[in-house]
């Protein structure tokens, strides 16, 4: 009996994850380092997580159904969704395919809602260099940095973000390589991403460099480490 309805569970599962809808897929290739990395965590209690860019969901909706399984666990969606706001870079909103940030902030409601997973999630609408501010210091376990691609926001949300995640806790910067501007390097991740690197180099220890850069906060910053800190 009991196999019987485990089976019933997880046919249930598979049919609310084919009823997700999306316009874009930029998130599956990254699920392998994904499960590599956070795969330990799956299914804990009391998981606290933060995403910064979060479109229509298909990476929050993976983290829902694959690793914040358990009641308690949480997660922050920050989004501008509007695609006039000037904070939003030029450069990334030619990627969208969604007409308008009404089409993709109601997508990201459905998508939430098929999971029945609205009581996990906080959605934050505005500008990530604003909103990471209001947010408590070293209390998330994971964050994952998706939002503007400028090299001036990513580097801007990563040292915010920092100093939101407890201690051990995991950050996860996205297209490091990517590189939709050969001819204006700052409007790509990867210059913010080396300066976040160089400078908080005592504050982390390196997990992954390849197309995404995945760091880890140090437990805490020795004393030789502290030294390199203005007084
Ligand atoms: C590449 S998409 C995120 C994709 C999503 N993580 C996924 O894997 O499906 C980037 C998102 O960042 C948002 N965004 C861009 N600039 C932002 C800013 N300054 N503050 C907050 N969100 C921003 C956009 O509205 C967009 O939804």
């Amino acid at each position: 009996m009991c196999f019987y309805l485990h089976d019933l569970q997880e046919t249930d599962k598979i049919k609310s994850l084919m009823s997700l809808s999306f316009t874009s897929d930029w998130f599956s290739p990254h699920i392998p380092v994904w499960e590599e990395v956070l795969g330990h965590l799956k299914g804990k209690p009391g998981l606290v997580f933060l995403e910064i860019g979060s479109y229509e969901g298909r990476s929050a909706c993976w983290m829902l159904s694959t690793i914040l399984t358990h009641p308690t666990s949480r997660l922050t969606c920050i989004d501008i969704f509007d695609l006039n706001d000037e904070n939003i870079d030029i450069g990334a909103r030619l990627h969208f395919p969604v007409l308008t940030g009404e089409d993709m902030e109601q997508r990201f409601d459905a998508n939430i809602h098929v999971l029945q997973a609205e009581s996990k999630v906080t959605k934050l609408k505005g500008q990530s260099r604003k909103l990471l501010r209001s947010l408590p210091l070293d209390s998330f376990d994971f964050i994952y940095i998706d939002g503007s691609h400028t090299s001036s926001s990513v580097l801007s949300d990563g040292v915010l973000a920092l100093d939101l995640l407890k201690p051990n806790g995991l950050l996860i910067f996205d297209d490091y390589r990517w590189n939709g501007f050969p001819e204006a390097p700052l409007r790509n991740p990867h210059a913010g991403i080396d300066a976040f690197l160089t400078f908080f180099k005592d504050e982390y220890e390196m997990i992954h460099k390849d197309y995404q850069v995945i760091v880890r906060r140090k437990e805490k910053v020795t004393a030789s480490d502290a030294s390199l800190r203005p007084h």
